[in-house]
């Protein structure tokens, strides 16, 4: 399967790819929906809403400030890796990520859009002040410097919108795709769900890396069973072999 699927992305003329928290769970970040999942510990509706933040923006931000923790202290795995480097092979046309960790940047990818925002960034409420955070907020929330308004994380919370430049590239960039490798995503939030869809509804390929089925399973032309940290390494030495790097 490995084989195949190398000779797939090697023949294939815009691969996309659509990570979940998945990839980043070997960093040590937890997934949202597994065993040990953030949500089984915490309700989405408590902590990454507006009207929770609305309702308590101190407990909404310790949550967040231990997560920009997590992030800070992560390190890229050999699945962020080997993303960069069919990037970097110019087999890996677009990167889009459900993920709002930088662990993608780090590893060297550099095409990524991040459909649910980014957690190092923080953006005023009330301004048009935002910044990058390269260490938890000192102060529980956080103030904007310039208009003294809460500062709120830079991701995007439930029943909020994904922000349109994003969503329209990613659209057009499932419109493009002959192949989309989906990494390590349960599939059940839209629209990020969808991508794969698209791709499958005219009449492309899509590759499945997880460690069990998923919602996009279903129309998986490949279902690689396993971690994204085995797999994709794996799948990059195969195309390596295929043309000759070593
Ligand atoms: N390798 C590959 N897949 C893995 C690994 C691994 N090492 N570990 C876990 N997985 C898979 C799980 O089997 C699951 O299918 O990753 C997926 C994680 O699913 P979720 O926790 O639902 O995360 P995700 O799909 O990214 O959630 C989407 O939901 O809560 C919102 O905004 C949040 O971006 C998130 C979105």
């Amino acid at each position: 399967m490995i084989e195949k699927v190398a000779e797939v992305i090697l023949k294939s003329r815009h691969l996309i790819a659509l990570t979940g928290a998945g990839i980043s769970a070997e960093s040590g970040i937890p997934t949202f929906r597994g065993p040990k999942g953030l949500w089984k510990r915490y309700r989405p509706e408590d902590l990454a809403t507006p009207e929770a933040f609305a309702r308590n923006p101190k407990l909404v931000w310790e949550w967040y400030a231990w997560r920009i923790n997590l992030v800070l202290n992560a390190k890229p795995n050999p699945a962020h890796y080997a993303l960069a480097e069919l990037e970097k092979m110019n087999l890996l046309k677009m990167l889009i990520t459900q993920n709002v960790d930088d662990l993608h940047e780090r590893a060297g990818s550099k095409k990524i859009v991040h459909l649910h925002g980014e957690i190092l960034k923080v953006v005023c409420t009330r301004c048009e002040y935002e910044a990058r955070l390269n260490a938890p907020p000192k102060e529980i929330p956080p103030k904007c410097p310039v208009c003294q308004a809460l500062l709120r994380p830079g991701v995007v919370w439930f029943g909020e919108p994904i922000p349109p430049a994003a969503l329209s590239l990613a659209f057009s960039e499932a419109e493009m795709a002959d192949v989309i490798l989906v990494v390590g995503t349960s599939g059940v939030v839209m629209p990020a769900g969808q991508i794969p869809y698209i791709v499958k509804s005219h009449g492309d390929i899509v590759i499945e890396i997880n460690i069990q089925e998923s919602a996009i399973t279903p129309i998986a032309d490949f279902f690689i069973k396993g971690r994204a940290g085995e797999i994709l390494p794996r799948i990059v030495d195969e195309i390596k072999r295929k043309i000759g790097c070593f």
